[in-house]
């Protein structure tokens, strides 16, 4: 009897494991570990994502551990649903471009395209490692997910500037956001028609980090981080009719004492669907000590009305036609 329970059960477990598996490919569970198609974990920290040509191209820092340490790397995985992603290369490859010295510095690589030349620019934050660099780098490709090569680095606007973010507005309009710390804020600075220079649009008074923004109905809701590291903080968010403001006040994205889940921001993705237009709330879980180990958390903002939270993470999925999304609770 008690032989038959057991087996029972095995085969109840094992049916379970199967259903899994196979709701696996279009569930998006926060904080798991994040496969690419080759089985990996995928490496795209401090990430972005560029859409061209109804695809989707995820753009990271890859922190591999087998990577040459004296080399900085960014990875690049596609996709056309935001579960399954295809790993596509390390498309940079960078060794010390401006001499800044052991354990310099690339993070939060972010990818534009130009519909009219067809070329691809990338940015990323470029610094030494005490951080006092606090330069962009540019590099270019001819294909999205080919070779970067590196061309320049600079401070945008003269600013010394640490995290970046980006923005394409639905009129195609592409936005740099960099934190910069002696000026105490932020700007949101649009790239100028070639993509390799900005010029200011807009600066706002609030020192945050891991700056993401979204145009969502008729408002601008911008997301950011306190500056505390690695070390996860309450997220905050402001909205404003225009780029140029009035910006309101900032406000929690989500109770203060959950701590955004862990998280910080690194971007705004909406997705437009037939029947609904969603917007992801994109953030890293950092493993300081492990940044390889680093998690995603991906979760559907609940927005609208000048108002914007971060609902607690649960596995979902969601229609790509549609845009309509759903909580599986069924594969925890
Ligand atoms: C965070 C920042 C990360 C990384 C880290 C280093 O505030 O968002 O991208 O720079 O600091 O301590």
């Amino acid at each position: 009897m008690l032989a038959k329970i057991s087996q029972s059960m095995a085969l109840a477990a094992l049916a379970l494991a199967a259903a899994r598996m196979m709701a696996a490919p279009g569930v998006i569970q926060p904080g798991e570990a994040w496969l690419d198609n080759r089985g990996q974990r995928i490496q795209a920290h401090g990430g972005g994502i560029t859409v061209w040509k109804g695809t989707y191209y995820w753009f990271g820092e890859d922190r591999t551990p087998a990577n040459d340490p004296e080399k900085r790397y960014v990875a690049c995985y596609l996709s056309r649903d935001l579960v399954r992603w295809k790993f596509r290369g390390q498309v940079l490859v960078l060794s010390d471009p401006e001499h800044l010295g052991p354990q310099w510095v690339l993070e939060r690589p972010k990818v534009y395209a130009n519909a009219r030349t067809g070329k691809f620019v990338m940015y990323a934050h470029l610094d030494d490692a005490r951080y006092k660099f606090a330069r962009v780098m540019i590099a270019v490709s001819d294909r999205i997910d080919g070779i970067y090569n590196f061309v320049k680095s600079f401070r945008p606007l003269d600013e010394e500037s640490r995290d970046i973010g980006q923005f394409v507005d639905d009129d195609g309009a592409a936005y740099l956001i960099f934190e910069s710390r002696p000026t105490k804020g932020f700007f949101i600075a649009k790239l100028t028609d070639n993509l390799m220079n900005v010029e200011k649009t807009c600066f706002i008074p609030a020192p945050l980090e891991g700056g993401a923004l979204v145009h969502y109905g008729n408002l601008y809701y911008v997301v950011g981080s306190h500056m505390t590291g690695w070390r996860p903080n309450p997220n905050v968010y402001a909205t404003a009719p225009a780029l140029a403001g009035p910006w309101t006040e900032f406000r929690n994205l989500a109770p203060p004492e959950v701590n955004n889940y862990e998280s910080q921001s690194t971007m705004l993705l909406k997705v437009t669907g037939s029947r609904k237009t969603i917007v992801i709330f994109m953030g890293d879980i950092w493993h300081p000590k492990e940044l390889w180990d680093s998690r995603y958390l991906w979760m559907p903002l609940e927005i609208g009305d000048s108002s914007m939270h971060l609902p607690p993470p649960q596995p979902w999925s969601l229609n790509m036609n549609t845009g309509e999304w759903s909580i599986r609770p069924e594969i925890k």
